[in-house]
């Protein structure tokens, strides 16, 4: 055999998960650092005002105890808000932990102890007592969008809703068949496994070697360095292990400015680990309410489509996410009207969770859709054939690919859907009433330019390199695959490394980009060591492969080979000996095609089918069944792929039916801050899920036509759900999550 069976393509085991079940990979409050301090963050009681008085004494007596910092003695940091942007930010000013007495949220950090021990740190902590002089806030949503508006400035990467096409409002009027809803989101906060910690250790020499929660070291380096005036060769971040992220991590947090600061003001290694309730006192999926109406012809047909958003967010920060965009690039009547608009609340800033804008803006088109084919009897599947869009009529443009009809299709066979009976609460199983619903979902294939190193040596061992970082997703896995097919070797003789701020550059990993793009830098950094090794190849004396070009030989079993007569060959160890060197090594920087940037639109599709069983007299549901039919391109590996799409099912079930974060209006506070009170699915709330990846072909959206399916999985699946409650028990419930109280409440 010429070459090895290719990895690419192949479900292939994660290469980090010995050392996750071994407990041998490290998260970031857990690197050691000799004489660690331990910090505790003292966290605001008021969601807006300033802070009157602060007594810290009783606190700093606590033997023990090393430093309580406060706005009044906070160690000097940049005092632009500029400073403190990081990659990520959206526009606005930042937060500026312990910056002065402004208290802009409930749960703010005003106070930071730090003491030899973190049992002494916690203690002393609830020492402290603050006066606060309190002004009305604002925590509701609901009241707030009477003064929401349009964002004066873009969120970068955020593209505004298009503009209005003909006149919806009219067409709606006019429309044999009109369906109109408001449906509301609660907030949710990210639960990553691993809460938001920052382990500083003191280097001397005012060098720092930070340990974050992070889903980007760099975005960490960057920030460190510009907040605390540091050169960036004197902050190295690194983080391999990631305990889970879904965008809680993209941004730096306040626990990593609390640490820094109190190691640089110390000059000793600091840990600042928050706790699972302060959890809650950062970033978190905006509240989002969601108008859509829709004007059809009785057969379904849409004539009209207007689908207004507004979402919530903090005082200092106009956070922003696509919520609406996707209607009107998913269906595209003539008429069209749609926006997106923020208002101010007294919270922390929002920020992404797992497809930002996504699941919330979907649900509501997606839901509205189920509507419409209830009003005409139309099949909700063919309901969306009919209003299929073969092109983004948003921005104008081809697709690279879009499967969704395969989608559709496969997604429906596998689950049965034929079976369906349309009725609502016409199929029933003993004293439960079955639904059947679907959803289609929709997320952007980004590519991102990225840098990546590789480094082959003479013992046929090659090493891939970038600052990227593995949240859970399978990083480094696929990096391994593409470096081994790179060479056909086997898995365990290449090394990917990453998540180390020294590293060629790369973007955070966000927004399902990290396949296609760090992928894309490692084939590229391998194929530029392939050709020096060719090149070596050739110039050994007698070489076999004298006089053939590069497209004439195949990398197996650590040879340069002739493709065509496989016994004229050339091993590595002799190509790098004739050569006179031990290892070769490149460094080579992938960046989107400027072509498919300007001329195609990319997007990853699914189809989610679900099936629910409602028990009539409790109003429980349980969620049975789920196919999500994905279009994501290439699937680098079936096997963490799936578990992708798996967590983003399970996720979506949880968004339909468990998750929200409660607030008290009065206090201005998130109150269910903690896993009891947050409810989060468990093992017994999820069934049988299938994950169906439709074969998709795209030679444009990414070198490896790959275009990442970290986020895809949730992103139809509430909606899915929320249609088979409705078919289950005929009862149309638009606020998530569906719980009992809805259930049993709600009228037909
Ligand atoms: Mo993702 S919400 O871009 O980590």
């Amino acid at each position: 055999m010429l070459r090895n069976d290719p990895h690419i393509g192949a479900p292939r085991s994660r290469v980090d998960g010995p050392a996750k079940v071994t407990g041998a990979a490290k998260y970031a409050a857990e690197f050691e650092a000799p004489n660690l301090a331990y910090g505790y963050v003292v966290s605001s009681a008021v969601a807006r005002g300033r802070i009157a008085a602060i007594e810290t004494s009783a606190a700093e007596a606590v033997p023990g105890v090393l430093r309580v910092f406060t706005h009044e003695n906070r160690p000097r940091a940049a005092w632009f808000s500029s400073s403190y942007q990081d990659e990520v930010a959206p526009p606005g000013t930042p937060f500026r932990p312990l910056y002065d007495e402004k208290v802009y949220y409930s749960g703010q950090p005003i106070a930071l102890v730090v003491a030899e021990t973190f049992e002494i740190a916690r203690y002393a902590a609830s020492l402290i007592r603050a006066e606060y002089e309190t002004e009305e806030h604002e925590t509701d949503l609901k009241l707030a969008r009477a003064h929401a508006y349009v964002p004066p400035k873009k969120r970068s990467g955020i593209t505004p809703p298009p503009k209005p096409e003909g006149d919806a409002m009219k067409a709606y009027a006019d429309a044999p068949v009109r369906v109109w809803g408001e449906y509301n989101h609660a907030p949710e906060h990210h639960n990553p496994m691993e809460p938001h910690a920052s382990t500083v250790v003191w280097e001397g020499g005012g060098k720092l070697t930070v340990h974050d929660k992070i889903q980007g070291v760099q975005n960490s380096q960057g920030y460190v360095a510009s907040v605390f005036g540091l050169s960036k060769d004197d902050v190295q971040v690194v983080s391999p292990f990631v305990g889970g992220g879904f965008g809680s991590g993209l941004r730096p947090q306040y626990q990593l400015f609390l640490a820094v600061m109190a190691a640089i003001d110390l000059e000793r290694s600091v840990r600042v680990e928050l706790t699972r309730d302060q959890m809650f006192t950062f970033t978190h999926r905006p509240a989002t309410i969601s108008t859509v109406m829709l004007g059809a012809e009785p057969d379904g047909r849409l004539v009209s489509l207007k689908h207004d958003a507004v979402q919530g967010t903090s005082q200092f920060e106009d956070y922003q996410e696509t919520v609406v965009n996707w209607s009107s690039l998913l269906y595209h009547p003539k008429n069209i009207a749609l926006s997106y608009q923020i208002a101010k609340l007294d919270t922390y800033t929002p920020g992404d969770m797992r497809a930002p804008g996504a699941p919330t803006g979907i649900s509501a088109i997606e839901c509205a859709m189920d509507e419409l084919a209830h009003a005409t009897g139309v099949d909700p599947v063919e309901l969306r054939l009919r209003n299929y869009t073969d092109r983004d009529e948003n921005a104008d443009k081809e697709f690279t690919s879009k499967e969704l009809r395969a989608c559709y299709r496969l997604g429906a066979e596998r689950f049965g859907w034929a079976q369906r009976k349309p009725e609502p609460r016409s199929m029933r199983e003993g004293r439960e009433l079955i639904g059947w619903g679907m959803a289609s979902g929709v997320w952007e294939a980004y590519m991102m330019k990225t840098s990546a190193r590789a480094t082959l040596t003479l013992d046929g061992k090659l090493e891939v390199a970038t600052a990227t970082a593995d949240i859970g997703t399978g990083t480094y896995t696929i990096l391994t695959q593409i470096g081994a097919d790179a060479f056909g070797l086997a898995m365990e003789d290449v090394t990917a490394r990453i998540a180390d701020s020294s590293l060629p550059k790369s973007p955070i990993e966000g927004g399902s980009w990290t396949a296609a793009s760090a992928g894309a830098a490692v084939d590229a950094a391998c194929r530029s060591v392939r050709e020096k090794l060719f090149g070596y190849a050739q110039t050994m004396k007698g070489s076999p492969l004298a006089g053939a070009t590069i497209d004439q030989v195949s990398f197996a079993n650590g040879r340069v080979v002739l493709t065509t007569d496989p016994s004229r060959s050339v091993t590595i160890a002799e190509a790098m000996r004739a050569g006179g060197v031990d290892r070769i090594q490149a460094e080579e920087t992938a960046s989107p095609s400027l072509l498919t940037k300007t001329r195609y639109a990319s997007y990853t599709h699914s189809a989610v089918f679900a099936e629910v069983r409602v028990d009539e007299e409790l109003g429980q549901i349980r969620v049975t069944r789920v196919v999500n039919a994905v279009a994501a391109g290439k699937i680098l590996n079936p096997k963490t792929a799936r578990s992708q799409v798996l967590g983003g099912v399970v996720w979506g079930l949880s968004m339909a039916l468990h998750e929200e974060t409660f607030t008290d209006h009065n206090l201005g506070r998130f109150m269910n801050h903690n896993i009891a009170e947050y409810h989060i699915p468990v093992n017994a709330d999820v069934h049988d899920i299938e994950v169906v990846f439709v074969e998709e072909h795209d030679d444009k959206v990414s070198p490896l036509g790959v275009k990442g399916l970290g986020e895809i999985g949730i992103v139809g699946t509430p909606a899915a759900i929320a249609n088979a409650v409705f078919h289950a028990t005929g009862k149309r419930i638009r606020d998530l999550p569906i719980t009992i109280d809805k259930v049993l409440a709600e009228t037909a």
